[in-house]
């Protein structure tokens, strides 16, 4: 668990959590999916204590204030799905990756590709939503061995607010890498995956090595970071959807939190 108190950048971001003009236009990323009724949030208000319940706990989860946390509650399962389903999960991710995109094109580049902008993957760049909308959106206990059978079907969609703040970044000069908790022997399908996915280049992709194996998250990736720094990058942004992506000497000048409610990693 990250033990670093929140730097008072990140409060912009519970503004994350209303709904700007993005919203209507928003598509699911699992469209594919069969039309659920239950997966279905009524529009407008809902007046369902549960909803509201499981709308404060997303809260309470996205700011971290639950700190570590193992399963999503039973009673949450639905509004989960829901929102990972609908279009609030995309609207969310649109402001997150707006208000990145507004702090990167106001910043003035060296131009000796040392520029970065440092991407987790899963839940970041690639969406393992259509996986967890099989496994229950988080309520049941990390399977290890479906999971990986997932990822080794290397069918993870792109984040549609990801690759397009991407783009622009590559656009405006940054080196993008990619920073993951997937181990090494996943490097060649993770690269297929993202390839396939729309990424089509990176300065560099970084998974756990065998000495990275068992650390926290948290450490592991503020490690590289520090490894990144020693080589001379300077290392603007940050784009994650755990704070274990973000939190850790030396962090990103401007760190960004998606949204995940279904699962925690510390
Ligand atoms: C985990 O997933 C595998 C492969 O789908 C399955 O065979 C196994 O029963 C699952 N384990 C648990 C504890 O659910
Ligand atoms: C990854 O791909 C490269 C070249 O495509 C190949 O040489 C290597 O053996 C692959 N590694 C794994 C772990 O599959």
């Amino acid at each position: 668990m990250p033990s670093t108190p929140l730097p008072a950048a990140f409060l912009p971001f519970l503004l994350l959590l209303s709904c700007f003009a993005s919203c209507g236009s928003a598509k699911s990323i699992l469209r594919t999916l069969p039309d659920d009724p239950s997966f279905r949030l009524s529009t407008g208000r809902s007046r369902s204590p549960n909803n509201q319940y499981c709308d404060s706990w997303r809260l309470s989860v996205e700011t971290n204030n639950a700190g570590k946390w193992r399963t999503l509650p039973a009673k949450c399962i639905s509004y989960v799905g829901a929102y990972m389903n609908g279009e609030k999960y995309q609207s969310d991710s649109d402001v997150a990756a707006h208000d990145a995109l507004i702090f990167a094109k106001d910043l003035t580049l060296a131009g000796d590709g040392k520029d970065i902008w440092v991407f987790d993957v899963d839940e970041t760049v690639l969406s393992n939503a259509p996986y967890y909308a099989d496994n229950g959106w988080g309520s049941e206990s990390f399977n290890e061995t479906s999971f990986d059978d997932w990822v080794y079907q290397a069918k993870a969609p792109a984040l549609p607010s990801s690759i397009k703040l991407y783009n622009e970044l590559l656009g405006l000069g940054f080196q993008v890498v990619f920073l993951t908790g997937r181990t090494e022997i996943q490097r060649n399908i993770t690269e297929q995956n993202l390839l396939d996915a729309g990424y089509h280049s990176w300065e560099r992709l970084i998974l756990r090595g065998d000495s990275d194996i068992g650390k926290k998250a948290v450490t592991y990736k503020s490690g590289k970071r520090a490894e990144l720094e020693a080589e001379g990058y300077r290392i603007h942004g940050s784009s994650g959807d755990q704070w274990s992506d973000l939190l850790g000497l030396p962090m990103a000048a401007r760190s960004f939190k998606l949204p995940n409610p279904m699962y925690y990693i510390s």
